[in-house]
């Protein structure tokens, strides 16, 4: 049966690389004991030299293989090696496989020493080769490099499942149900009777059972379709309410059980429409933001606690709908909790802008099938990007990957990202890169989705003044505005949820695109809020002033100038200390298309000096009635410092991680943008810190991540600010765990 061992400690690491290191022996001592996800170099916040992470590594890994494994077929998977890997097995080659963001398989099992001791190998280069997507022109972010997701040692028998998709049909018609593909691997080619049992369940209960006969044909690889009535009875999966079923495919040969698959699903049809997005029939505004996969210090090396966080941070907090993962496949972890939480994916191969050669356009194409094969059961990803982003025209290649996707997943659109409106649409969907800061282009084609704006045209930091920030605030606003107001558009997604590191030629000269909506940090900026305040009040009321109370820029006139709260709440009113200055309403004008339109102050806030300068209060009223507020500190105090973890409690599995962020605020909790000073950092217990220690201030905030290490206990985290005191964080880490092969 088929047994997945993580393979995840214990590895060995070289920053050197050498022909040697792959053979079954070779002097270890120069080599560090690491976990995965791992990183090969730890790097600055910014300001670093991108050629840093560009080298030809090792890795290595011993594994003990019983005896009793003997009859099994034996794969390690890896999830993410960037970029090229070339793997080893006691010193004989296994396979090579080329992009850092699909998944392989090394079958070892025909170089096994079974009942000893067995030295897996990596030769791992990480640099930008040109022959490999997205290398060989220049790309607008970092791929960093290293074994920097997981991998596991999967046993099987020699006839297996090797994959199975699950494709709704006819969800909203008369004979709603599944058909089920699974794919066979046999690899002894026998022949004979066999038989596939499905069986999908909620919870404890089962709800859908099937089971088809058939015969091996013998050989290596056969696909088994089976059509499962009676889907009728499952509950859709919606953005509300993400219902998902748990499904197992069991496979038997002559009676005995060989394998059992699981499989998580979604029952649901998406389907973009001149009318726009449909989700179940039901049309959906597209709302969203694109995501980088990486983060500070240690590029893509976060495990699933910290991926899927990101998830969390865009579906609850800044209540998108839509994530584009700009611009490769991202961690299964992040679209597992897309799944869960309701939020849709666009899903794109590796690539910026260049397209290689003949060998290059193979790996993509690969890519893409790999990326297909991996991904084609998550409910949330409702389109695949078949194109390198904002690449030229090039028909011959764009039908080879489009309809790579098209054979591979017939029951999802194609979309393939591009900056140039004339091109040629040879997917489904045009998905088009608008940076017009005014307009959008007129839909041409009847399915279009704008899948960037903003971006590079107004980067933004925390240290920015208020016209600045003022200023994003509503070009976010004006396009997601203009994007819902003309028909023919599905929605905007908008560039881009986290700032990220990129190369010299990019950003604003310190490696770092300061073009999200939150830093890299993922700590908000008041773009963010727009997205926020779409939610209907009934899920969350938001309240979100896009400005900070201060005289700053506009001293002048007195007050904050001309700004914008964020906010759901159908009117404001607005208090200096204690007195009533006025009510305002949604600037629906200006952004029509809006469900809830930003709110702009201005002049009811002129001319405010002296006595007049005091808290300002906002109070948000829902159908006349007061439902939330609140107040800013005119005082211009950093007051408190604010720390906070995302989870507290870990695996003591030494990879498993959460973000500590921390923010000076004024007495009333609000964000103090320009408060400076730095954290020193003490840690205790089972746990190290990812991050600057001291960590200076700059914006008022930051955070750090803290990642467990192999054991048990409480982690304390002690935070220290020049002026601000000493605060304890602290987190438990549980379920020690030792790898067991
Ligand atoms: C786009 C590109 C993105 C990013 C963005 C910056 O042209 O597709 O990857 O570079 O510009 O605004």
């Amino acid at each position: 049966m088929r047994k997945i061992y993580p393979l995840n400690q214990n590895w060995l690491f070289n920053h050197q690389f050498d022909p040697a290191f792959n053979a079954l022996e070779c002097s270890e001592k120069d080599f560090e004991r690491v976990i995965l996800p791992h990183t090969n170099h730890l790097f600055p916040i910014s300001g670093f030299d991108d050629r840093d992470f560009q080298f030809v590594s090792s890795y290595r890994r011993h594994i003990q293989i019983p005896e009793t494994l003997r009859d099994y077929e034996i794969f390690v998977d890896f999830e993410g090696a960037m970029a090229v890997a070339r793997i080893f097995l006691n010193g004989r080659f296994v396979c090579e496989h080329s992009g850092g963001y699909t998944p392989f398989a090394a079958r070892l099992t025909p170089h096994v020493n079974w009942g000893g001791d067995n030295v897996l190998a990596v030769e791992l280069d990480s640099s930008e080769r040109p022959d490999t997507p997205p290398f060989g022109g220049q790309i607008d972010y970092l791929t960093f490099g290293g074994l920097y997701r997981e991998v596991n040692l999967r046993v099987v028998n020699p006839l297996f499942l090797e994959n199975v998709f699950i494709k709704p049909r006819q969800v909203l018609k008369q004979d709603p149900h599944l058909e089920v593909l699974g794919f066979l691997q046999n690899s002894q080619q026998v022949k004979g009777e066999a038989t596939l049992e499905f069986e999908v369940t909620d919870g404890e209960r089962s709800v859908l059972k099937h089971k088809s006969r058939f015969s091996l044909d013998g050989n290596s690889q056969q696909t088994v379709q089976m059509t499962i009535e009676g889907a009728g009875q499952l509950t859709p999966w919606d953005l509300d309410h993400p219902h998902l079923y748990q499904a197992s495919v069991t496979l038997h040969s002559e009676g005995v059980e060989v394998d059992r698959y699981p499989v998580r699903f979604g029952f649901r049809e998406c389907l973009f429409t001149p009318e726009g997005f449909t989700l179940n029939g039901k049309r959906i505004q597209l709302r969203g933001l694109n995501r980088h996969q990486t983060y500070p210090w240690v590029g893509g090396a976060m495990p699933a606690r910290v991926q899927r966080m990101d998830a969390d941070i865009l579906r609850k907090e800044f209540k998108v709908n839509i994530v584009r993962t700009s611009h490769y496949p991202q961690s299964p972890h992040f679209l597992d909790r897309c799944d869960e939480l309701g939020l849709l994916v666009f899903e794109e191969i590796p690539g910026w802008q260049h397209i290689g050669d003949r060998s290059w356009q193979d790996i993509s194409c690969e890519n893409i099938r790999e990326m297909i094969r991996r991904d084609w059961n998550h409910p949330s990803i409702i389109l695949w990007g078949t194109r390198i982003n904002e690449s030229r025209d090039n028909d011959e290649f764009y039908a080879r990957t489009n309809s790579a996707a098209k054979e591979l997943d017939d029951t999802r659109q194609t979309g393939g990202v591009r900056y140039l409106f004339d091109s040629h649409l040879i997917e489904d969907v045009f998905t088009f890169n608008d940076f017009d800061p005014v307009k959008l282009q007129t839909p041409v084609h009847p399915l279009h989705l704008v899948t960037e704006f903003c971006g590079h045209m107004y980067s933004t930091k925390h240290v920015d003044n208020t016209e600045r920030l003022t200023e994003h605030v509503r070009r976010h606003a004006h396009i997601q505005s203009l994007a819902a107001a003309t028909r023919g558009i599905a929605g905007a997604i908008g560039w881009c949820a986290f700032d990220y590191n990129t190369h010299k030629d990019f950003g604003s000269g310190d490696h770092v695109c300061h073009h999200g909506v939150a830093d890299m940090f993922r700590i908000p900026k008041f773009a963010a809020m727009v997205y926020k305040a779409q939610c209907p009040p009934g899920e969350e009321v938001v309240l979100e002033p896009g400005f900070h109370w201060c005289l700053g820029d506009k001293a002048a006139a007195g007050g904050v100038g001309e700004a914008w709260i964020n906010s759901n709440c159908d009117s404001l009113k607005l208090y200096l200390g204690e007195d009533y200055v006025g009510e305002i309403s949604p600037s629906k004008d200006l952004f029509p298309g809006l469900p809830h339109p930003p709110f702009k102050v201005g002049k009811e806030l002129e001319g405010i000096w002296g006595e007049r300068w005091k808290p300002l209060r906002i109070e948000g009223c829902l159908q006349g009635q007061p439902v939330i507020s609140r107040t800013l500190s005119e005082r211009g105090v950093d007051a408190v410092l604010k720390i906070q973890a995302d989870s507290f409690s870990l695996n003591g599995d030494g990879s498993d991680a959460t973000r500590v962020w921390f923010m000076v605020t004024d007495e009333f909790g609000n964000h103090r943008n320009f408060a400076l000073g730095s954290i020193q950092f003490e840690i205790e217990g089972p746990g190290e810190i990812i991050g600057d220690n001291p960590f200076a201030l700059t914006g008022g905030c930051g955070a750090v991540w803290v990642r467990s290490k192999i054991g048990s206990g409480p982690i304390h985290l002690k935070a220290t600010h020049g002026w601000l005191g000493t605060h304890v964080v602290t987190i438990d880490v549980n379920n020690e765990f030792h790898e067991s092969l």
